[in-house]
């Protein structure tokens, strides 16, 4: 697969760092040198956001909350993204309250849906810390760790794939209308991390047995 990245941060850096073994990735940052010693570090290759929006089949929003819609526009705006499957990472919370920012109860990733409405749209990754995404293997006390995402039709099978390639467990919680709820699950896991939990225990869904539950 090809996988575009908006952003060439520490979630950029350790989702692309165990993707780039198997698929093609390109960061991207307004910092074109910052985001090209990023991606050397990890195996990928750098470009403008324009540059990783083209690239990507996959395109991965990976800038702060706050500049995801700025961020869309730095890659050439909504049509850009007509027909890709595009992954919402991002946490809309207040790090004073610990609450989601999203008032109206409807989800950042429903937000950026409805602003690119020829994507195939879903959320994932946003609910453990990028110390648990860097993480070789993912398994704890010998239990791989569960992923919760939610997509739509199109984007499912391409989300639960790139979620296995971390090392992970994917379990799909819905539509896009359940984001909000991973949204403000992310805000509770976020409060704790800055209480000082250890960011491998919190809310991380461990799978006992194989079994089906999706
Ligand atoms: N950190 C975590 O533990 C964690 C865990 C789960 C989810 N998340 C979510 O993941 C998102 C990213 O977090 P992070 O910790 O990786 O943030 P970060 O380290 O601050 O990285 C943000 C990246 O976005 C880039 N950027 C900002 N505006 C841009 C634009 N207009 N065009 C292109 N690139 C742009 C920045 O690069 P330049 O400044 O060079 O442009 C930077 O590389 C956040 O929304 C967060 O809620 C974070």
């Amino acid at each position: 697969m090809k996988i575009g990245i908006i952003g060439s941060g520490g979630m950029a850096k350790a989702l692309a760092g165990k993707w780039s073994s198997k698929h093609q990735v390109m960061l991207s940052g307004r910092d074109l040198d910052k985001a090209s010693n990023v991606a050397a570090e990890v195996g990928a290759s750098a470009g403008t956001a324009k540059e990783a929006a083209a690239f990507g089949e996959v395109i991965v929003l990976a800038t702060r909350w706050e500049d995801v819609f700025s961020g869309i526009d730095s890659a050439g705006g909504p049509e850009v993204f007509q027909g890709k499957v595009v992954i919402d990472i991002n946490n809309p919370v207040n790090f004073e309250t610990f609450l989601t920012t999203r008032d109206d109860k409807r989800s950042l990733t429903q937000a950026i849906a409805g602003h690119l409405p020829g994507a195939h749209v879903g959320k994932a990754f946003n609910m453990a810390q990028v110390a648990v995404w860097e993480d070789q293997d993912m398994t704890y006390d010998g239990r791989q760790m569960v992923t919760l995402y939610t997509a739509d039709e199109r984007a499912d099978a391409v989300i639960a794939e790139l979620i296995g390639d971390v090392g992970a467990e994917p379990l799909r919680l819905g539509g896009n209308e359940y984001a909000y709820q991973l949204e403000a699950a992310a805000a509770i896991v976020i409060k704790f991390l800055f209480a000082g939990r250890n960011p491998q225990t919190i809310l991380n869904f461990i799978q006992p047995e194989v079994r089906d539950v999706r």
